[in-house]
C-alpha cells in the first residue's frame, strides 16, 4: 500500500514537521488551503510559510514539546492575501524507535463550505420568522386599512368633484394603497406560494428583463451585456416568479451604478462545488447559474451580512424587500442565491436553478 498516495489524495490538509518545525510533508489539500505548493513548502520552517502566531504552528509546537495530541475546532489559516479560512485543526506526535517525539503532523479541515451552508440556513430561518410576524401584522392592519379606504371614498363623494379638499382625499387614497402594497409584498414573502414550474429558456427571461430595463439603463449610462452559454439546457422554473427575481437584481445593479458601466447577464452550467448539484427531493439535479453582475459601488463588508434581511435597505426610497423576496423565490425553486461583492468594484449575484431532467 502506498501510504503517501493515500495522504496526498485526502481532502483534508496534512502537514508534517520535524522537531524544528520544518516542513517534511505537505499534501495537495494543504497546497489548496494555503495556496502554497509543496515544492515551495517542504524544507522551510513553518513560520516562514504562515504567520508566526498561526494556531497550527502553536499546536504543533505544543505537540512536539509534550508528545500529546492537540485539537482546535475553530482555528484560522491565513492565506497570502490576508484572507482567512476557518479550519478545524488536530495534531498528533510521531514517535521514533526510542520513544522520543521525532515529528508531528497536523490535519486541517477547511470549514468555509460548512460555514457558508450554516449562514444559508440561518438566513432562511430569519426570513421565516419575519414572514410569520408579517402575516400576523398584515391581518391586524388590513381590516382597519380597508375601513379607512372606504371612508375616504365616501368622503370624496360627499365633497363633490370640484372641492378643493379632494386633493387631500387623493393623497389619503394613494398612501393607503401604498401601505396595502407593502403588506401584500410582505404576505407574499411569508406565504408559501404554489409554484408552477415549467421548462423555461433562461435566455428569453433575461432578454425580457433586459428589455424592461433598457430605458432605466440608458438614463444611467449603463450598457447591458449578454454573455449567454449557447448550449444551456432549459431550466425548471416559474416564469413570473423568476422574472420578479431578475427584475429585482437588475434594479439593484442599476441603482449601484450612478456613474454608468456595464451590467452583465451571464448564463452557464454550474460547476460550483456547493450549489452545482442539489437534491430536489427526487434525487440530485444539475444546476445552471444565472448571473447579474454590475460595476457599481459594491457592498461594504459591514453591510453584507444583512442584505437579505427584510426591510434592510441603504436607499432613501428602498423598502429592503427585494433580496428577501429573491431569496424566498429561489428557495421555492430549491435553488440558491449567492452574492459576491468588492467595494468600489461591483457586485455579482448568482442564482442557481435546476435543469430540466
Ligand atoms: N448590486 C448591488 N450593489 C450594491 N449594493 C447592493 C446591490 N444589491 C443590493 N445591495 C444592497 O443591499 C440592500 C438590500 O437590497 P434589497 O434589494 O433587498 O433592498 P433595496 O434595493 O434597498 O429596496 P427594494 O429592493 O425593496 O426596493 C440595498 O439597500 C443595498 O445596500
Ligand atoms: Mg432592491
Amino acid at each position: 500500500m502506498n501510504y503517501e498516495a493515500v495522504l496526498a489524495g485526502l481532502p483534508d490538509a496534512v502537514i508534517a514537521v520535524d522537531t524544528e518545525l520544518r516542513v517534511v510533508f505537505w499534501n495537495s489539500a494543504a497546497e489548496v488551503l494555503t495556496e502554497r505548493s509543496a515544492r515551495r513548502a517542504v524544507g522551510k520552517f513553518l513560520k516562514e510559510l504562515l504567520p508566526p502566531d498561526a494556531s497550527v504552528i502553536r499546536r504543533l509546537a505544543e505537540t512536539l514539546a509534550t508528545g500529546e495530541s492537540r485539537s482546535e475546532p475553530e482555528g484560522i489559516v491565513e492565506r497570502g492575501d490576508h484572507r482567512s479560512v476557518p479550519v478545524g485543526i488536530v495534531t498528533a506526535p510521531l514517535f521514533g524507535r526510542d520513544g522520543s517525539v521525532e515529528a508531528a503532523v497536523a490535519v486541517l479541515r477547511d470549514l468555509s463550505r460548512i460555514r457558508q451552508l450554516e449562514a444559508e440556513v440561518r438566513r432562511g430561518e430569519t426570513l421565516a420568522a419575519a414572514g410569520r410576524m408579517a402575516v400576523g401584522l398584515a391581518h391586524e392592519v388590513r381590516n382597519p386599512l380597508g375601513a379607512i379606504r372606504g371612508a375616504v371614498q365616501l368622503l370624496r363623494r360627499e365633497l363633490g368633484a370640484d372641492s378643493r379638499l379632494t386633493e387631500y382625499t387623493d393623497v389619503l387614497l394613494t398612501e393607503v394603497d401604498r401601505v396595502n402594497r407593502i403588506i401584500e409584498m410582505l404576505v407574499d414573502l411569508a406565504r408559501p406560494v404554489q409554484l408552477r414550474p415549467v421548462p423555461l429558456n433562461l435566455h428569453q427571461l433575461f432578454d425580457r428583463v433586459a428589455l424592461m430595463s433598457e430605458e432605466a439603463a440608458r438614463e444611467r449610462g449603463v450598457t447591458i451585456v449578454r454573455r449567454y452559454d449557447p448550449s444551456l439546457p432549459p431550466i425548471l422554473g416559474d416564469e413570473d416568479r423568476l422574472l420578479q427575481v431578475f427584475h429585482n437584481l437588475v434594479r439593484n445593479a442599476l441603482d449601484s451604478m450612478s456613474r454608468g458601466g456595464h451590467l452583465t447577464l451571464t448564463t452557464r452550467v454550474s460547476l460550483n462545488p456547493l450549489f452545482g448539484r442539489m437534491d430536489l427531493g427526487a434525487g440530485a439535479r444539475n444546476m445552471v447559474e444565472a448571473q447579474v453582475a454590475d460595476e457599481g459601488a459594491g457592498i461594504p463588508e459591514a453591510v453584507r451580512a444583512r442584505i437579505f434581511d427584510p426591510f434592510f435597505t441603504t436607499k432613501d426610497k428602498g423598502l429592503g424587500l427585494g433580496l428577501a423576496i429573491c431569496h424566498r423565490i429561489l428557495e421555492e425553486h430549491r435553488g440558491a442565491i449567492q452574492v459576491d461583492s468588492a467595494e468600489g468594484q461591483g457586485t455579482v449575484v448568482t442564482c442557481f436553478l435546476p435543469i430540466v431532467k
